[in-house]
């Protein structure tokens, strides 16, 4: 679809057809599309869960205050930041040497700055950053490919985290409710700030 149309389309979807299913082919392809997404040294720290069980569907809307839209998607992907941005240092630099991106005699100050260690804060903002563009790019692919999305924050993050058995060293960055829209039941699009109200020329 061309662009300007697709971000023309793309709504928070609050009303999702229930009991239909996504196949899983088309759930990875969404995640190879979301893939391509930039992210600072191309260390990529997104990671994806998908429920498509509708058992934990089910559980994971009720984590999300029942919210009931969440619980009639016909898929949940929970986008998760991995806080170790240096954990595929060694991958990243050898394609960094092959491909031509540094030298190497480069590698050792590019290691550095990789992988050097970083404050707990600086780790979460370094993987949510980077796993929220992901965030951003699957929900067009997903979108690209007729499916409905909503991006959801209201849930209880600690017993989100807990369901997913998120790791200590992940940090979750979003929830993607994806499924089969219920057409015309959309309400119209909420209006946009002005240009005015956004924007600063040269400083703020
Ligand atoms: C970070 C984030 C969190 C959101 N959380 C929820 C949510 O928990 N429940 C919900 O129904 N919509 C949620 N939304 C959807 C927004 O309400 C929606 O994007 C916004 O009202 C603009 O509408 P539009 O996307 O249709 O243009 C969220 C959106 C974002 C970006």
């Amino acid at each position: 679809m061309e662009f300007l149309k697709l971000i023309q389309k793309r709504r928070a979807c609050h009303h999702f057809i229930p009991e239909m299913s996504i196949d899983d082919k088309d759930l990875i392809k969404i995640i190879e599309i979301a893939a391509m997404s930039p992210s600072g040294y191309n260390a990529q720290p997104w990671e994806f869960v998908i429920i498509r069980e509708k058992n934990n569907i089910s559980k994971a809307a009720e984590i999300a205050f029942n919210q009931a839209h969440v619980a009639d998607a016909s898929a949940l992907i929970i986008v998760l930041g991995d806080m170790n941005i240096g954990r595929n240092v060694d991958t990243i630099l050898e394609d960094w040497v092959k491909l031509g991106y540094c030298t190497k005699e480069e590698v050792p100050v590019y290691r550095n700055s990789i992988a050097k260690v970083r404050s707990p804060e600086k780790r979460k903002q370094m993987a949510l950053r980077n796993s929220m563009l992901a965030c951003m790019t699957l929900i067009f692919a997903a979108e690209n490919m007729g499916y409905a999305t909503c991006p959801i924050m209201g849930f209880s993050q600690w017993q989100m985290e807990e369901f997913i058995k998120m790791p200590k060293d992940r940090c979750l960055a979003l929830l993607v409710a994806i499924g089969y829209e219920d057409k015309g039941k959309e309400l119209q699009r909420l209006p946009r700030k002005s240009i005015e109200e956004m924007i600063y020329w040269e400083h703020f």
